[in-house]
């Protein structure tokens, strides 16, 4: 098996320095409060900023430091196989707005990053959604089409850069690729400077929503904005019932450097092979580093060391010589019908929006989301606001069998996981480093045995909405498999929508 290293830190992370913003200690009151620092909150916040508006930004953890931190960064608007399926679902009106909307944000990066001096190794390239086997090509030929038609400069082609043979591709020009923090980190710099503020360690907890809204803030202090933009990733407060339209995905990465000359030159991503991804940056001593990523699974449901084992077997395979020094995990919401949703938190909101559901493209989704949600703020109504507006309808009945297969897999885990016994008998039969489910004194508890064989319980009920939670022994975390929430052993919450710790236990 290919050695893969201890580390779970990002290259994003590990390449660019900490941040230490206070955590908001008194009560405070602003234009718009943001809540989540990840990509769509600090360019919604930006946008704001250089707007003239004053904006207060409370992150729970650290700037940039959530999935944005986990991500592979390509920035593109060809996302796998998206202007098919629009076309057919929301007319070639719809396919079009989404082209527009997505090659606005691309260069949007690039001329914000161009205008603020932020050295974020961008880089522009063609983007490819290719197929190895031939049964697929229709379905990229149709893509080339739909694309094209979109207004994207979009064609068929059966050669690429990589280092093995694809029966088709859809090639897009000029997309781009980057460093998310080192960009985030200068736009954060830059919301400071045009009097901005942002606070991390500082979890909301409430939201009332008025004339003026106010948050609350775990430790009790308040902003009292016109506007709260919810930008958590999956939203804690989810007043539109988004949970129910919004399926939750896990996928890995792994990344190590090869020389110049086997770069493959572009933004590679097929659905094959429980989906590969493939792209560059730049390295040491003109190497590159070859990030790749793939093996998607559903958050509670798999056991991350088995899947990492996989991907880093493929990489090894196609790109011989190798040497992996980063591997990382991450997770994003896919939309059942097809469109992250931005706009008002629900039909009645007027001064209450949410950023969410990118679908494995926030970059570009997420500078989008930040264009379009300032506009809303500001009083203007961008063409493409219908699109992404989360209170559509008509695109969710047309889509129905995902959200229909999405319903059913949370119902299953739901009752299923609820009726299935402990998934083991005793604490005793836990071994050093593993969890399970137990059930102790009639409540069914999460138990976590480290190294030093010491137990560690805390409760196995999910607190968003009393799932089970499950062990993910390759990445020792508790998951839930409902809507992806993630805890650490000592149940402190990891991943959202969850906004509680899971309770201690003593067992
Ligand atoms: C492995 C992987 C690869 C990807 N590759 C690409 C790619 O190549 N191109 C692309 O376009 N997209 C890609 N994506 C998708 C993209 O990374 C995400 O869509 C995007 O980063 C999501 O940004 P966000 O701002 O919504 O979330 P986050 O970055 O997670 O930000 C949300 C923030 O909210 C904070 N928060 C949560 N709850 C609270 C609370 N109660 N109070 C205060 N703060 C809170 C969190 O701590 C977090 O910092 C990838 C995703 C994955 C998982
Ligand atoms: S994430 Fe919704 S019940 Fe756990």
């Amino acid at each position: 098996m290919t050695h893969l290293p201890d580390s779970h830190e990002s290259y994003w992370m590990d390449t660019t320095p900490g941040t230490s913003h206070p955590a908001l200690a008194t009560d405070l009151e602003t234009d718009v409060a943001v809540i989540g620092a990840g990509v769509a909150g600090l360019s919604t916040a930006w946008e704001l900023a250089r707007a003239g508006l004053g904006v207060v930004v409370l992150e729970a953890d650290r700037v940039a430091a959530g999935i944005t931190g986990y991500t592979t960064a390509k920035v593109s608007a060809l996302h796998t196989l998206v202007y098919d399926r629009l076309r057919r679902t929301r007319g070639a009106d719809g396919a079009g707005l989404y082209a527009r909307s997505q090659q606005d944000a691309v260069e949007h990066v690039a001329a914000t990053a161009a205008r603020l001096g932020i050295d974020c190794d961008l880089e522009r390239g063609p983007a490819y959604t290719y197929v190895r086997d031939p049964a697929g090509t229709d379905a990229v030929r149709a893509e080339a089409r739909a694309a094209a038609e979109a207004g994207l400069a979009a064609s068929y082609v059966e050669e690429t850069g990589l280092p093995f043979p694809v029966a088709g591709a859809v090639r897009v020009e000029d997309q781009a690729q980057f460093h998310p923090r080192k960009y985030l980190l200068g736009l954060a710099a830059d919301l400071l400077a045009q009097g901005g503020q942002v606070y991390e360690r500082t979890r909301v907890t409430g939201l009332r929503e008025g004339m003026p809204c106010r948050v609350t803030t775990e430790n009790g202090a308040t902003v009292t904005a016109r506007d709260v933009v919810v930008a958590t990733h999956y939203p804690v407060f989810d007043r539109s019932l988004l949970f129910a339209k919004l399926s939750p995905h896990r996928e890995l990465v792994v990344a190590g450097l090869v020389p110049a000359d086997r770069d493959p030159g572009g933004m590679y991503i097929t659905q094959e092979e429980n989906k590969r991804s493939v792209r560059t940056a730049p390295g040491p001593d003109g190497q590159r580093l070859l990030i790749v990523t793939g093996e998607t699974f559903l958050p509670g449901t798999a056991d991350a060391d088995e899947h990492f084992g996989k991907l880093a077997d493929w990489t090894v395979r196609h790109f011989p010589g190798i040497e992996l020094s980063y591997r990382w995990a991450a997770q994003d919401n896919d939309p059942t019908d097809t469109v992250a949703c931005v706009g008002p938190l629900h039909p009645a909101a007027r001064h209450a929006y949410v950023a969410t559901g990118f679908g494995g493209w926030g970059m570009s989704g997420g500078v989008m989301a930040g264009r379009l949600l300032s506009a809303l703020i500001r009083g203007e109504k961008p063409e493409w606001a219908g699109l992404y507006d989360p209170g559509r309808l008509r695109s969710t009945v047309r889509e129905g069998t995902d959200f229909l297969k999405h319903q059913a897999t949370v119902g299953r885990h739901f009752v299923g996981d609820r009726l299935r016994t402990a998934h083991t008998d005793a604490v005793d039969d836990i071994p050093p480093g593993g969890g399970a489910v137990v059930r102790v004194g009639g409540r069914r508890c999460a138990v976590y045995r480290d190294e030093d064989g010491t137990p560690h319980a805390v409760s196995a009920r999910c607190t968003h909405m009393g799932c089970l939670v499950s062990f993910n022994a390759g990445e020792r975390a508790w998951e839930c498999p409902c809507h992806g929430s993630r805890f650490g052993v000592d149940g402190a919450v990891l991943q959202g929508p969850a906004n509680r710790p899971l309770e201690r236990r003593d067992v």
